[in-house]
């Protein structure tokens, strides 16, 4: 039977959204059934077979929202293959090396087994809806690599179909 797998995310100016969707894009297309949600909109994770959660960085933190939805489902989700990612580094060789888990977001994980964890590039629009001096203390642009999202939705993909 086909995987069925919740990608879920926390991020609060949509691009870590976007790199969700692109993975669950990806799984689908490998035949899983998949969902694409935002972690306010998860009600339970009953019935999915792995779950790939998503938090963008902020000040070297995963979101709060992404804390709250693995303290709900801390219990279920440690019967379940689980993924994690971090988007953020706005910076294109940084991008580039998949900096290792944050100490925040193993905090919030609280000892729970993943899979594999990769940090994606982020994106901070020159329109963001942040305070301005935001705007000219960090480095506007879309830093977010799609290879190497993509890859690593395959590489999830083909852990799931060889069980
Ligand atoms: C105020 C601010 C602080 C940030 N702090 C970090 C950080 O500590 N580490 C990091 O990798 N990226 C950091 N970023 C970049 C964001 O993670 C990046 O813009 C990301 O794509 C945002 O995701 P979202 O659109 O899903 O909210 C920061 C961005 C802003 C605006």
């Amino acid at each position: 039977m086909a995987a069925r797998v919740l990608v879920v995310h926390a991020s609060k100016l949509g691009s870590t959204a976007e790199i969700a969707k692109t993975i669950g894009d990806v799984i689908a297309a490998a035949g899983a059934s998949v969902d694409v949600l935002s972690v306010r909109e998860v009600r339970s994770v009953d019935g999915y077979d792995a779950v790939i959660l998503g938090s963008a960085l902020y000040a070297a933190h995963w979101q709060s929202t992404a804390g709250k939805f693995l303290a709900r489902y801390r219990a279920a989700l440690a019967t379940k293959a689980l993924w994690v990612f971090s988007s953020g580094p706005l910076d294109a060789r940084l991008a580039a090396t998949n900096l290792p888990i944050t100490a925040h977001a193993l905090e919030l994980l609280g000892g729970l087994q993943y899979r594999d964890h990769r940090t994606f590039g982020g994106k901070l629009a020159a329109d963001a809806p942040v305070d301005p001096q935001v705007l000219k203390t960090h480095p506007v642009g879309d830093f977010r690599n799609w290879a190497a999202v993509h890859d690593w939705a395959v590489a999830i993909a083909k852990a799931l179909s060889e069980g």
